[in-house]
Parts: structure tokens; C-alpha cells; sequence
């Protein structure tokens, strides 16, 4: 905060110069705009007191797509670069290429990168899957994966998702395709040792349980909470959890509000991580982005800051957008082609859904 009042300040100071020098006659020196910080209160990584986080893919990390990353982001996490299938391409053959590339681009602009994830269902490498390995064996190299992976980055990314989806939402484990779920009798005490693992690799970075619909399925939110209790009861380290906030304009608040409220109950960090909010709710092939659309968006948008924003402080981890700009988001692929979920437009110019952001914030 004191650092944002600064900044405020020394861009005041600076266009107050720049005036007085224009007075006077004097060719003013005229630095590189870009390099003027903007005002705190119009800039969401500025103004937020918690981390401004998106999902981005490595081999766009240049260009406009860079530019609007520094400029409005203070956390990066790769959409899929550092998924298990992605790093973990044979026993001893590990592909670091897209995930150094990030770790270095965090780096040179001065921000934090979450890793995402150690563990997920949907990306153990095929040749893991196939070999059916024995609990004992399956998770010796796990253990030696979380070990190799996490202690590469030891110091360079400072939280990490070490389980995301393992819940249903009415608070079962997830059994299709989880190979956790088919090799454990006891699959929550594999993943609190996953998590020790994490733990002993970089004992400084923060380690979450990631998911999504938490908020809004009490039953999914219940078996966190047991899940959690758990830990604590085991002494397995946890630091957070992370509500994925895949949402629509059309989600009921109260539910969101009270939800979040619950799981911030836990007294853990909360993290919205991986926030898009769908405009198109009824997959309209006619749907057009109008500006009466554009504000109920931004309405959203808004409305969801606040919520975090009511949550204690110190709880507050990071908002994260599973994206920069519309130009490229999943969502285009697995809900409507005609979709526009994030801050930046197809040019990444800031959208009416920025300044419902900057607005939720406090
Ligand atoms: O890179 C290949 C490309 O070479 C190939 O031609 C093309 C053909 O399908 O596929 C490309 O890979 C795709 C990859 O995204 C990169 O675009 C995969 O098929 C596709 O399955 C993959 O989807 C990702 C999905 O997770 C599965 O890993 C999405 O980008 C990513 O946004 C999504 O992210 C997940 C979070 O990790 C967990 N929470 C839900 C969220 C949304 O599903």
C-alpha cells in the first residue's frame, strides 16, 4: 500500500515537472511513457493488496502478450506447462524447456510464478498410467517426481497446487481416470504425504489444494474441510486452498458469497485461481458482446472481487485469470466459440470487465 501512495506520487511529481518544464520553454527530457507507473487506483496489480495472477502459455510470453502481463500482473502459472505430461515425458526424462521458460520470463519482470500442478488426474503421463504400478512403487516415483520437480525450482516459484480435482462435488473421490483413486486404499494419506514431500523440497513454498465449483457444492467443501482436519490431525503440511471460479454472469451470488465465506473458515489462504466468467451463458450461435452485455460482465466481474475482498486479509493468497485476454482462452474450444471471458480484448486493450475488477478491489 505505502508502495502504491509512491508511486501516486512520484507520477504526480513527474507530469508536475513535465508541465513546469512546457511553461518555461525548456525541451523537456520526455522519458519512455511506458515507463511511467501508472496511478495505483487504476491498475489491478497496483491497487490489490494480494497477488494479480494469469494463466499463460509459455511460447506467447513476448510481444503486446508480455507487455500486458508486467504491466497489469504480478503472477504468472502456466496453463498447462507444468502439468505432469507436459514436464514428465519418461521415467528418468524430464522436458523443462516451457517451464524454465516462464520460471526466467517471472524472473526478468519481477513476478511470482504458482505451479500448477503436481498432481491432477487428467495429466499423468500415459506411460505412468500404463505400467500399473503397485502402491508402494507408484508412489516412490511420485515422491522422486515432486522431489525432482519442486527442488528445481526451490525458490523460484512460491506456491504450488500439490493435488487439484480429487473431490466430486457432492464430496466423493473422484474415481474415473484417477490412478490415485485405483491404487490407494486410503488415497487423502498418499496425497498428505504428496504434500510433506512438497514440503521438504522447498519448505518455503506454499502448498494448495485446488478445485473447482468449491464454493458453490457444500458437498465438495465439506470433504475439504475433513481433508484439511485431517492434515492438521497428521501433521501434513497445507497452506491453502484454491476455488478454480470457472463461473458465468448468471451464478448466483449469495451462493459464491457464502460459500467463500465457509471456506475461508478453514483459515487457510484462499485462492480465486483460475478466473474466467462466462457472458454466453446459453451458448447463443447469435450471441453478440453488446454493451448492455458488456456491463452486466463487468457487474460480475465486481461483484466477485468484493466477495474475496470480504474474506480476512492475511487470507487473501492471489486472484488469479485463467487467461490474459480473449484472444485465447479454453473456453473458446470447451463451452462457445462466441466467448469473451477475460480482462483483455482479442487486442488486449482493457475491457469494461478490468474496471469491474479494479472496482471490487479495495
Ligand atoms: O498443444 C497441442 C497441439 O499441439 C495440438 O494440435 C492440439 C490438438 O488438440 O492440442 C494442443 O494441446 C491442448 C492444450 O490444451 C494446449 O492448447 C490439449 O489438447 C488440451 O487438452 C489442453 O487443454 C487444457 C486443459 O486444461 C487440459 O490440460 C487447457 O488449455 C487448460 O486451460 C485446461 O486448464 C484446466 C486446469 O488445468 C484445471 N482446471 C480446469 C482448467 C480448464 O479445463
Amino acid at each position: 500500500m505505502k508502495n502504491n501512495i509512491i508511486k501516486i506520487w512520484l507520477a504526480l511529481l513527474f507530469s508536475a515537472g513535465m508541465v513546469a518544464c512546457a511553461d518555461s520553454g525548456e525541451n523537456p527530457i520526455v522519458e519512455d511513457p511506458e515507463e511511467i507507473p501508472e496511478p495505483s487506483l487504476e491498475n489491478i496489480k497496483l491497487k490489490a493488496k494480494f497477488g494479480i495472477g494469469s494463466a499463460v502459455t509459455n511460447s506467447e510470453l513476448n510481444g503486446q502478450y508480455a507487455n500486458t502481463l508486467s504491466t497489469h500482473f504480478s503472477q504468472i502459472t502456466g496453463e498447462n506447462e507444468m502439468k505432469m505430461a507436459h514436464i514428465w515425458k519418461g521415467e528418468n526424462n524430464y522436458d523443462w524447456v516451457a517451464a524454465d521458460g516462464m520460471v526466467n520470463f517471472a524472473a526478468t519482470n519481477n513476478m511470482d510464478v504458482h505451479g500448477h500442478a503436481l498432481l491432477w488426474y487428467n495429466s499423468f503421463p500415459n506411460w505412468f498410467r500404463n505400467a500399473n504400478y503397485d502402491s508402494a512403487t507408484f508412489e516412490t516415483k511420485i515422491k522422486t517426481y515432486i522431489e525432482t520437480v519442486v527442488g528445481r525450482y526451490k525458490g523460484k516459484i512460491s506456491s504450488w497446487d500439490v493435488a487439484n480435482e480429487i473431490f466430486n462435488d457432492n464430496g466423493t473421490l473422484r474415481r474415473d481416470g484417477c490412478p490415485v483413486f485405483k491404487t490407494f486404499n486410503d488415497p487423502i494419506a498418499f496425497y498428505g504425504r504428496c504434500f510433506e514431500y512438497a514440503r521438504a523440497a522447498d519448505p518455503d513454498a506454499k502448498l494448495f489444494y485446488n478445485d473447482y465449483n468449491v464454493v458453490l457444492a457444500s458437498g465438495k467443501r465439506g470433504a475439504m474441510r475433513q481433508m484439511v482436519n485431517r492434515f492438521r490431525e497428521n501433521g501434513f503440511p497445507i497452506d491453502g486452498l484454491g476455488d478454480q471460479f470457472h463461473y458465468m454472469v448468471s451464478t448466483n451470488r449469495t451462493t459464491i458469497k457464502n460459500g467463500l465465506t465457509d471456506l475461508a473458515s478453514t483459515g487457510l489462504l484462499i485462492h480465486m485461481s483460475e478466473l474466467d466468467i462466462r457472458i454466453n451463458v446459453n451458448k447463443d450461435d447469435n450471441f453478440v458482446y453488446l454493451p448492455s452485455e458488456q456491463a452486466k460482465h463487468a457487474e460480475a466481474y465486481k461483484d466477485f472481487v468484493t466477495f474475496f475482498e470480504s474474506i480476512p486479509q492475511e487470507q487473501k493468497f492471489a486472484i488469479t485469470t485463467w487467461g490474459v485476454s480473449d484472444k485465447r482462452t479454453w473456453l473458446t474450444s470447451w463451452w462457445h466459440p462466441k466467448e469473451y471471458p477475460l480482462l483483455f480484448d482479442e487486442n488486449f486493450q482493457k475491457k469494461k470487465t478490468y474496471e469491474g475488477f479494479l472496482e471490487g478491489l479495495q
